[in-house]
């Protein structure tokens, strides 16, 4: 066992985190240093940090990295349209890189040799926060206790901390584990295990049952930059701030629910519920600005990428080379994705209604239906015959297909 000096930990206040505090002075004979990131979780940040110094923690820094998360990490990849497996916004996954790089700059501040976390051995967030402190600062000693520990259950949990003099919360523990940001609520574990089960009504925090939201539409008006969204119902807004105000009012029209079966990076698939109020409306709305102003081939080569922004996102890769290079694509691309949509939120659906730019690439005079001016219909013609050509040479040398049985087919 390499000797430990001083070990920073990713804290959050919880039962784990608190008694990885003793446990680490213990088995390593080390100084604790806590650090806290507030990404948007809704907690009480004094409790927490009097909580790590009464767990022995030799002193606690909380950081309120809230618009960073926001600008640099949640609207980047929004605009890139990251979404795992087609469903899930990604929130955990964003934030464990930004958690781990303000616990590095902590533990370099400190002198640190050494980092420690809270993640189990058998989730993704292990692996994020490691792929993080490999780029950020491969020197600095990795302590997850979690895959050492002779520690098997809460239970051993709360007798290890009752031991050490810990406080342990006199609240029952959900019945699933939490995790809340900025950009979302996630659910798993516990009685969620079974994917076969209908998640308990009453676990969201974030958004209210469709059924009982309000019986009226609202709309609201979402402002696009380069991509990136600057106002809300036409105020300006910063990043953070944006989305506070729009997670509320998307939440209490009962919209961003998702109920899924994940395949997690270590291999096995388990079952998530996610909240993502206005994440799902901003992705809707720049999805529909995107259509506007983006030419088709950009557009489609963007639909191509989104996936593996995700890919990256979910699997840790946040500090790569690939997302880099990823994200100068898109400055390009997305330079003139600017302009306002209109989208109307119902009883858990949010669909855009409206759209304007100065840079649409709409043009009336083509797509109208009315009297030609900028179109000659009869240049359709020869366009087709060319389109056509690769068609037509093909099935002259394979005539058989043009045998299509469609009596056959429709049973005739
Ligand atoms: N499965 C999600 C992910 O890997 C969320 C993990 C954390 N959520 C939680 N409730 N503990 O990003």
């Amino acid at each position: 066992m390499a000797s430990v000096r001083k070990v920073a930990l990713a804290y959050s206040g919880g039962l784990d985190t608190s008694v990885m505090v003793p446990w680490l002075r213990e088995r390593y004979g080390c100084e604790v240093v806590a650090v806290v990131a507030n990404v948007g979780q809704l907690e009480d940040f004094e409790a927490i940090r009097q909580k790590a110094l009464a767990s022995g923690a030799s002193s606690c820094y909380v950081v309120d990295v809230r618009e960073t998360f926001a600008r640099d990490y949640i609207f980047p990849a929004l605009r890139a349209g990251a979404v795992y497996e087609g469903r899930y916004l990604l929130g955990t996954a964003l934030a464990r890189p930004l958690i781990a790089k303000v616990q590095v700059e902590v533990a370099l501040r400190c002198g640190c040799d050494a980092l420690a976390h809270g993640c189990t051995g058998k989730g993704n967030d292990q692996v994020r926060f490691e792929l993080a402190y490999q780029a950020l600062a491969p020197h600095l000693k990795v302590i997850a206790p979690w895959r050492e520990w002779e520690l098997r259950s809460r239970e051993d949990e709360i007798a290890y901390a009752r031991r050490h003099g810990i406080p342990v919360s006199a609240t029952p523990e959900k019945p699933y584990s939490i995790d809340q940001n900025l950009w979302h609520t996630s659910y798993e574990g516990g009685v969620l295990e079974d994917p076969g089960a209908m998640a308990p009504p009453d676990m969201f925090q974030l958004t209210v049952d469709p059924a009982d939201a309000p019986d009226v539409p609202h709309y609201v008006q979402i402002g696009f930059e380069g991509g990136f969204p600057v106002s809300l119902d036409g105020a300006r807004m910063s990043p953070a701030s944006l989305i506070e105000s729009l997670n509320a009012i998307a939440g209490a029209h009962g919209v961003g629910r998702v109920d899924v079966v994940e395949n997690r990076l270590v291999g096995m698939k388990s079952r998530g519920v996610y909240e993502t109020p206005a994440g799902t409306v901003l992705l809707a709305a720049l999805k529909d600005l995107e259509a506007l102003t983006l030419d088709r081939d950009t557009l489609h080569f963007k639909e191509l990428i989104a996936p593996r922004y995700a890919e990256l996102v979910y699997y840790g890769q946040w500090y790569s080379p690939l997302r880099a290079a990823l994200d100068g694509f898109l400055e390009v691309s997305h330079r003139w994705v600017t302009g306002t949509v209109t989208v109307k939120l119902f009883k858990g659906s949010c669909v855009p209604v409206a759209r304007s730019s100065p840079y649409s690439l709409y043009r009336h005079d083509l797509a109208t239906f009315g009297e030609d001016a900028a179109y000659n219909q009869k240049d359709a013609e020869g366009f087709i015959h060319l389109f056509g050509l690769p068609t037509r040479v093909f099935t002259g040398v394979h005539p058989e297909v043009r045998d299509l049985k469609v009596e056959e087919q429709v049973g005739g």
